[in-house]
């Protein structure tokens, strides 16, 4: 045996039991109580919870924007996760110009392949220039990467599918038995007020959010999730932000629509006063965050048998002097901020600690449910023998103030400066190995591994 976990206060999404964890060539061999050593390195974790890792399925390391990349390649932005007890990401792959999607999904694997420190399954973005190669996704689901983003905004980034394409992309996907991702915003309104707001001199960050109100998620989700219906189509919201937005995915699932959706930390422990602030423009992502009823009824939603599933983190940070850059103009923001090391900390001691959610539900939304829904169960997502030993260890009484010092994103902030935790993770094991103690990243850069996924059954 490799390493001994003991006295564990296990909690999986279903149960909780005291137990020790015995781990073998990356593999829990035993989860007993009274397991002995047997020349394995041992850890005491007593007082502690153990809970299975973290699966982040919404990131974007190195992701290319205008003018630069997200600040977090794919170690930094790994070691970042590790640290706060997540095990495996799913990332976003994004074809450039003339790139096909295989030549880019070959890129991202070879970019990630030698920096990730945690296993790692990958998504793919499809964009306006990808409709020519749409006859390849059945390929890429069988290579392992069953899930496609369409978005319904940022038309001026070539992101932005009509209607007609989403349908295409949806009918095939399914077909295929795949996921499609969307990002929900609502094109035609939030243009119309950009262009109200900068012709009356409205540029601060404050105008970024007024210019993306609930209104435009709802609409947004109303209309994919009917296209969903009518296509047959399986898929998930990602980074829901609004009460409004909740209500919608909530109504197509009584029309029989196959669709769950996903929240960020950001959009459960901020409000948009963020926005207000001398550093508002930090904090300026799409959607951006709304008010504290949304906020409460995003919590809501996280609890058993409500419509946000999973929890991902839409990690992109951009350091503050590219977030200057819209200093005058708000439409200049770079969009994204920092996330993953953030989901497990804030779930515990905002959520777990303050009685929004149960444990069971944080390990739901954070690992158990990813792991079903994101085709990597059973291998991940559980504690149980012959799974793999991706685990985390939360001191639930530690306390931890979330500043940029503390925090291993490769930026100059943090947006959680102002939040002190009670409960943090100590520990994260890694396919049997320790990559993080005591918040300091022990674990090999290029270590992780690529998981393919698997498709849903059609
Ligand atoms: O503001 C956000 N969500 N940025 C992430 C990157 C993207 O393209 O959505
Ligand atoms: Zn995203």
């Amino acid at each position: 045996m490799d390493l001994l976990v003991k006295n564990a206060r296990i909690v999986t999404a279903s149960r909780t039991f005291e137990s020790n964890i015995g781990v073998e060539g990356g593999v829990i061999v035993s989860v007993s109580p009274t397991l002995e050593p047997s020349g394995a390195e041992v850890y005491d974790a007593r007082g502690k919870i153990v809970i299975p890792g973290g699966i982040d399925a919404h990131t974007h390391m190195e992701l290319k924007v205008t003018g630069t990349s997200s600040a977090d390649d794919f170690y930094t932005g790994t070691v970042a996760a590790a640290c706060g007890g997540i095990t495996t990401i799913v990332d976003f792959v994004d074809t450039q110009p003339g790139e096909t999607l295989l030549g880019a999904l070959a890129d991202y694997r070879r970019r990630a392949d030698s920096k990730v420190v945690i296993d790692y399954g990958l998504h793919m973005m499809f964009k306006g220039q990808n409709l020519r190669e749409i006859g390849r996704i059945p390929e890429i689901v069988r290579d392992g990467v069953p899930s496609f983003k369409v978005y319904t905004a940022y038309k001026e980034r070539g992101l932005m599918l009509e209607d007609g394409d989403i349908s295409r992309v949806m009918e095939k996907v399914a077909g295929a038995g795949g996921l499609v991702a969307v990002h929900a915003e609502s094109e035609s309104i939030i243009q119309r007020l950009i262009e109200k707001n900068l012709a009356a001199g409205n540029t601060g960050a404050r105008y970024h959010a007024l210019s993306r109100p609930p209104e435009a998620e709802a609409e947004a989700i109303s209309r994919v999730t009917r296209l969903a219906k009518a296509a047959a189509a399986r898929i998930y919201i990602v980074h829901l932000s609004s009460k409004a937005g909740k209500q919608e995915v909530e109504n197509a699932r009584r029309r029989g629509t196959n669709v769950f959706a996903e929240t960020c930390p950001h959009y459960l422990v901020l409000t948009d006063d963020v926005y207000e602030r001398e550093d508002g423009r930090n904090f300026v992502m799409s959607p951006p965050v709304k008010k504290a009823d949304d906020r409460a009824a995003l919590w809501e939603g996280l609890v058993q048998g409500g419509v946000i599933e999973t929890v991902g983190s839409d990690h992109c940070p951009f350091t503050s002097a590219e977030k200057d850059w819209g200093e005058e103009d708000f439409t200049k923001i770079p969009n994204g901020v920092p996330g993953t090391e953030a989901i497990i900390p804030l779930l515990f001691s905002e959520g777990v600690k303050k009685g929004r959610i149960s444990m069971f539900d944080l390990v739901r939304v954070t690992s158990a449910a990813s792991a079903t829904r994101f085709g990597l169960a059973p291998s991940k997502g559980s504690i149980e023998v012959g799974t793999e030993a991706d685990f985390v260890v939360i001191d639930p009484s530690k306390r931890v103030r979330m500043t940029a010092d503390v925090m291993h994103s490769k930026i100059d902030y943090s947006i959680y400066d102002d939040i002190t935790t009670e409960g943090y993770p100590v520990l994260t094991v890694s396919r049997g190995e320790v990559v993080m103690e005591d918040g300091e990243f022990i674990g090999r850069r290029g270590r992780g591994r690529f998981i393919p996924r698997q498709a849903y059954q059609k």
